[in-house]
């Protein structure tokens, strides 16, 4: 007997100083954790906070930590008595969970305002949307010949490679990498768009450099500030955005965090996460978070935690790891800092080669690739909460606008942009990943009971991966706890799947 154990107890010494053995010990009796922590309260944390609820049941204590405003990069800020988007502002009508999340929630979808968008290559529009929906087909078979269509089907087609994640998750499957999440959806080919650049797929599409230049780049400029050489995956994330069915929630998108929060039962503390460390007792592996909040500091016990905030070392997270063989405080890679700029006023739209403001009929204008252009785009947007009888401001009205650009805008960039203005507010996001270095994507398991949610951004940085990558690790967590192997990284789940009923 004791010669059977003791080779066991090995197994588990040794499983439990390797880092990230998945099958590390985390108690031996099958007793439910009693508490787990989450880092960040963002879209990925609180969503989270959630599924884990979700899947260990009542008991479990779920502690989420923030250190500043429930949300994250989903946020708002006040112009003249309304609220407008600041940050991660549409959801595209696929985004499952997203949608998932707002009928369990109650919360509303926010009318959208119809509005015509136009592409300005620093001198003239080159593309300009009208009333007629045959006249802009029309108009982009003229230009860019059959690269239109090309395109539209690649993106549908890897949509619905994705959309394969629902039903897994639904059957509760989870993976323990970014890649093997990839790989079950897509086989090699999504991993492979993970690393090389979106403008080299679709020239091997077929589509032309024309329209990777004045249709696609314009694109990557507003979404990800960034220009064609990112990943072709996190690429056809955002061409899936570009298309129409886009939604906002009503009264904000952060809603959806802070009601996820409070469904979940999780509570919140505001604090800032200073270290995470690894504490043995007996056989037990717990880790200790020392924090700091407004009261003074803290530490408390956890049997599982997520981090769900960047760990590259340009967001600047704050949080060390201590007693780990190899800390994961500066993951390698960095992230793209864009400037949002909210600008009560009155469009300059000379600018734009339209003299006269009544006769500019664009409500978001995005640009080319041009070295003077100190912007990637200016849109008209609307309040959070949109009334009955909300019509879009007209140009020759002060209304309020949305600038995106690389740098904040200093007065003179301004007094272009804008005739005059009453107010300017600035917001600068570390807003995701800035694509391109080659440093493959980050770990989910970095330890056993301690994952990481955000390495999912390096495949592509929007709410819903981030709410997919939520749901993963809800489901890992629960699986490693049971030590359910069966239903982590399984192959050739679409045929399992139509044969499990
Ligand atoms: C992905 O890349 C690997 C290695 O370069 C290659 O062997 C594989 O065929 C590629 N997969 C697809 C679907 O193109
Ligand atoms: C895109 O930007 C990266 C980094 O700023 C740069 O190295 C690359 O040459 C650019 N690619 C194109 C096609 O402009
Ligand atoms: C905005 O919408 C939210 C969600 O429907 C609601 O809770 C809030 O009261 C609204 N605010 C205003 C000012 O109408
Ligand atoms: C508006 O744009 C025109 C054309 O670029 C420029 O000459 C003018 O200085 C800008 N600013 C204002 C306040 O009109």
């Amino acid at each position: 007997m004791g010669g059977r154990l003791l080779p066991l107890f090995a197994v588990l010494l040794a499983a439990r100083l390797t880092v990230g053995d998945p099958e590390g010990p985390a108690h031996v009796d099958g007793a439910p954790p009693s508490k787990i922590a989450v880092v960040g309260a963002g879209i990925g944390g609180s969503a989270t906070a959630h599924f884990l609820r979700q899947h260990f049941g009542p008991e479990v204590q779920v502690d989420v930590f923030e250190k500043g405003e429930v949300g994250g990069r989903l946020a708002t800020v006040t112009v003249n008595h309304n609220d407008y988007e600041s940050g991660g502002s549409i959801i595209h009508s696929l985004n499952l969970h997203m949608q998932e999340f707002v009928k369990q929630l109650g919360l509303k979808y926010r009318r959208s305002v119809a509005g015509k968008t136009a592409v300005f290559n620093g001198e003239e529009m080159i593309l300009e949307e009208t009333d007629w929906y045959l006249l802009d087909l029309f108009r982009l078979w003229w230009r860019y010949g059959i690269s239109f269509i090309r395109l539209q089907m690649w993106v549908e087609e890897i949509m619905e490679k994705f959309m394969r994640i629902y039903k897994y998750q639904a059957h509760g499957y989870a993976f323990s990498s970014v890649e093997e999440l990839l790989d079950s959806l897509g086989g090699s080919g999504f991993i492979n768009m993970t690393r090389r650049p979106l403008s080299d797929s679709l020239l091997e599409l077929g589509v032309s450099q024309r329209f990777i230049d004045e249709v696609i780049a314009p694109v990557m400029r507003i979404n990800y500030g960034q220009n064609v050489s990112i990943p072709a995956f996190v690429g056809a994330v955002s061409l899936a955005g570009a298309q129409n069915n886009l939604w906002a929630v009503e009264g904000g998108n952060k809603l959806v965090c802070s009601g996820l929060l409070k469904m979940a039962g999780a509570s919140l503390l505001q604090a800032q996460v200073n270290s995470i460390s690894p504490v043995h007792s007996g056989e037990a592996l717990q880790y200790q978070l020392s924090f700091t909040t407004a009261a003074g500091t803290g530490s408390e016990l956890y049997d599982i935690v997520v981090l769900a905030t960047p760990l590259q070392a340009s967001v600047d997270s704050g949080l060390q790891f201590q007693g780990f063989t190899s800390p994961f405080d500066e993951l390698p890679g960095n992230y793209h800092s864009t400037v949002a700029t909210i600008v009560h006023g009155y469009l300059n739209t000379s600018f734009f080669g339209f003299p006269d403001p009544r006769l500019f009929p664009f409500a978001s204008v995005l640009t080319t690739e041009s070295p003077d252009l100190f912007f990637n785009s200016v849109a008209s947007v609307c309040p959070v909460n949109i009334s009955a009888g909300f019509r879009r401001k007209q140009p020759q009205e002060a209304g309020v606008y949305k600038v995106f650009s690389p740098q904040p805008l200093d007065k003179s960039q301004l007094k272009t942009l804008f005739r005059s203005y009453y107010s300017v507010q600035v917001t600068e996001w570390q807003a995701y990943p800035r694509y391109g270095s080659s440093q493959g994507l980050p770990p989910v398991e970095l330890h056993p009971n301690l994952y990481y949610l955000n390495g999912i951004e390096w495949a592509g940085s929007a709410m819903e991966m981030s709410s997919v990558a939520a749901k993963n690790i809800a489901l890992l967590a629960y699986h490693r706890w049971n030590r359910q192997t069966d239903m982590v990284d399984q192959r050739d789940l679409m045929h399992r799947i139509k044969t499990e009923l």
